[in-house]
């Protein structure tokens, strides 16, 4: 898989390539990774990338030459017809779904814009998909560059140490993920639950797969309708509401 991002500050992403899942995905030449600065392409002396708005108002807007000039330099770089996404609050909200299915490509080009935004023109002519992170306006697309990039290379075959990590993840199988818990088995008067020190695998896997379900329930029953469940996750469901209401009544 190869990502390239366009970007006006390259440093921004030096760290991130360097460090955690990512970092070691690179290093390990699972996922070729490239910034381009487009201020590197600019023709004119002062290398001016933006410029003030037609029409007026505040703020500047990311002139679209020097954009088209470093897009069709990666587009030749790479030689693969990949699509080119914009990070812009007005896109499609990126989600799960959508990570697994850019995981499973050869990559993508990310436009990452900055001031105002981008000359509409360039988005009509090179840009192929609009994506979000979410509702809410940053003051530039790198934040939401590297969002999808860590969210996809960890959907990678072979990037997680294990990778029954990724599958068991929230949103992996429909639902959220369970709780985890660690040593020392009692932390500031708090128990690990005794199911997990009990060696028990198949109690085990019923109590985090209750847990889960009851956790989705819980934070984001929206989630359970598209979840598919099965007879015996709709049981495990079905107890966690009752004992969770009993416990409730009896509060
Ligand atoms: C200050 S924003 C421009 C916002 C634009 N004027 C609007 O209201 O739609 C500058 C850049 O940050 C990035 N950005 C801001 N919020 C984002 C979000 N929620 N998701 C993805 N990218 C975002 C985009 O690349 C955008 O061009």
């Amino acid at each position: 898989m190869r990502i390239d991002v366009v970007t006006l500050f390259p440093v921004l992403f030096e760290p991130f390539r360097q460090y955690g899942v990512v970092g070691r995905a690179l290093t390990a030449g699972a996922v070729d990774f490239c910034v381009w600065n487009p201020r590197d392409f600019c023709r004119d002396p002062y290398r001016t990338v933006d410029d003030r708005p037609y029409g007026g108002g505040p703020g500047m807007v990311l002139r679209p030459e020097p954009l088209k000039t470093v897009l069709q330099q990666v587009k030749k770089a790479r030689a693969d017809g990949a699509r080119t996404l914009l990070l812009t609050p007005q896109g499609q909200v990126f989600d799960h779904a959508a990570a697994v299915g850019l995981s499973r490509g050869d990559g993508f080009i990310l436009v990452a814009g900055r001031y105002e935004g981008i000359d509409e023109r360039l988005i009509e002519s090179e840009v192929d998909e609009e994506w979000s992170i979410g509702d809410y306006v940053l003051s530039g697309g790198e934040l939401g560059a590297m969002v999808i990039v860590d969210a996809v290379v960890r959907q990678r075959t072979g990037v997680l140490g294990d990778a029954r990590s990724a599958a068991q993840d929230s949103f992996a199988t429909g639902v959220l993920d369970h709780e985890h818990y660690t040593r020392p088995e009692c932390f500031d008067g708090r128990a690990v639950p005794e199911v997990l020190l009990s060696g028990d695998h198949e109690r085990i896997r019923r109590w985090r797969l209750k847990r889960a379900l009851g956790r989705t329930w819980l934070r984001r029953p929206d989630l359970l309708a598209g979840a598919g469940l099965d007879g015996e996750a709709e049981t495990l469901l079905e107890e966690f509401k009752q004992e969770y209401l009993q416990n409730k009544g009896g509060q």
